[in-house]
C-alpha cells in the first residue's frame, strides 16, 4: 500500500511516500523564504507559492522513487487546521490527482501529524504514549492512546510556544522563523541574572500561556542599548524561560498520567535545548523520549503520507467531501 502525503498547511510545501510494508520512500520539502522580509507569514503569498510549487515538487518526488501516478493507493493531503487558501492548495490537487486516478483522497489533521511523525523514525515509540506539542500555532500535552484517540491534557490559553519565539525574535530584531534565530543566537548568550516569567508554573494543572513572556521580553530589551551582545543575552533568557515551562508541564503530566513515553512534536521539538533538557527529566523519572529528526519536527509530507497511511490501513476512506477546515479541534 503506497501513499502520497501532501502538507500545505501554512509556509512549507511538503510531499512524500509512505510504504505500509517498507516504510517511508522518500520525501521533499520547498520551505518558503519570501516570508522572512514581513517578519511573519503572509497567507496570500504562501497560497502563491504552494501553487507553484506543489506540482513540481510531486513530479520530482515520484520520478526519483521511480513511481508512476499508477502505483499510488491514497492520497493524503492535510485537510486543516492551518490557512484557509494554503489548504485549499494542497486539498484541490489532493482529491483533483485522487478523482483521476480513482484512488481514496485522505484529509488529514495537521496536529495528527505531528503526534504521529516520532514514528517515523527507528526510535519510534509505542502506543500509548504522552506528546508534548508544540509548533507556531499549537502547544498542548496530548494522551496519545491509539490511532485517533488523542486527548488534550492542557494547551495554551493564548500564544504558542513557537509564537513566543517568533514575536520575541522580531522583538530583538532577529529575523522569522524566530525559533532557529533565538536558539543561535542564545549559543553566544551569557547568564546576566535575568529571570524571565515562567507562566502558570506556581498553579497546578497542565494549561500554558506564552503572550506576557514577549511582553516581558519588551521591557527587558528596553532597559539598555540592544547591542548584538544583548540580543544573545536576551535571547537567551527567552530560551530559557520556555524551555525551563515546558520542561516542568511535561514532567507534571508524566508523574499525574504514569506514561513511560514522551514524545516531543512540532517545530520547537527541533530545539537542542528544549530536547537536552526533556532527556534529563524523563531520566530522572525513569521514562524514555522520543522525538523525530529535526527535518520531520517542523512541517513536513511525511507525517501526512504516514498518518493517510495508517488510516488507508484501519479502513478509512475519503469522506467524500471537499472542504478544508482552518479551525479544526483536535
Ligand atoms: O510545526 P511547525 O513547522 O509549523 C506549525 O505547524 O506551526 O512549527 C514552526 C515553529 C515556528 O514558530 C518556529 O520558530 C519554531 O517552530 N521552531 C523552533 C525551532 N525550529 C523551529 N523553535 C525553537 N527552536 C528551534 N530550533
Ligand atoms: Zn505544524
Amino acid at each position: 500500500m503506497l501513499v502520497l502525503g501532501i502538507e500545505t498547511s501554512c509556509d512549507d510545501t511538503g510531499v512524500a511516500l509512505y510504504d505500509h510494508d517498507t516504510g517511508l520512500r522518500a520525501h521533499a520539502l520547498f520551505s518558503q523564504i519570501s516570508h522572512a522580509i514581513y517578519g511573519g507569514v503572509v497567507p496570500e503569498l504562501a497560497s502563491r507559492d504552494h501553487i507553484q510549487k506543489l506540482l513540481p515538487l510531486i513530479d520530482t518526488l515520484l520520478h526519483d522513487a521511480q513511481v508512476t501516478p499508477t502505483d499510488l493507493d491514497a492520497i493524503a493531503y492535510t485537510a486543516g487546521p492551518g490557512l484557509a487558501g494554503a489548504l485549499l492548495v494542497g486539498a484541490t490537487l489532493a482529491r483533483a490527482l485522487a478523482f483521476a486516478l480513482a484512488i481514496p483522497a485522505l484529509g488529514i489533521h495537521h496536529l495528527e501529524g505531528h503526534l504521529l511523525a516520532p514514528r517515523l523514525e527507528t526510535h519510534a515509540p509505542d502506543f500509548p504514549f504522552l506528546a508534548l506539542l508544540v509548533s507556531g500555532g499549537h502547544t498542548l500535552l496530548a494522551d496519545v492512546r491509539a490511532l485517533g484517540r488523542y486527548e488534550i491534557l492542557g494547551e495554551s490559553r493564548d500564544d504558542a510556544a513557537g509564537e513566543a519565539f517568533d514575536k520575541s525574535a522580531q522583538v530583538l530584531g532577529l529575523g522569522y522563523p524566530g525559533g532557529p534565530a533565538i536558539s543561535a543566537a542564545a549559543t553566544e548568550g551569557r547568564d546576566i541574572g535575568l529571570r524571565l516569567p515562567r507562566p502558570l508554573l506556581d498553579r497546578p494543572g497542565l494549561e500554558f500561556s506564552f503572550s506576557g513572556l514577549k511582553t516581558a521580553l519588551l521591557l527587558a530589551s528596553q532597559e539598555q542599548p540592544l547591542d548584538d551582545q544583548r540580543r544573545c543575552d536576551l535571547a537567551r533568557a527567552l530560551q530559557e524561560a520556555i524551555v525551563d515551562t515546558l520542561a516542568v508541564k511535561c514532567r507534571r503530566a508524566l508523574i499525574e498520567t504514569g506514561h513511560e513515553r514522551l514524545v516531543i512534536a512540532g517545530g520547537v521539538g527541533a530545539n537542542q535545548k528544549l530536547r537536552e533538557r526533556l532527556t534529563d527529566e524523563v531520566r530522572a523519572l525513569g521514562a524514555t523520549l522520543y522525538y523525530p529528526r529535526p527535518a520531520f519536527c517542523t512541517d513536513n509530507g511525511a507525517m501526512i503520507a504516514y498518518a493517510g497511511c495508517l488510516r488507508l490501513a484501519a479502513g478509512q476512506t475519503d469522506d467524500g467531501g471537499f472542504g478544508v477546515r482552518p479551525r479544526w479541534p483536535l
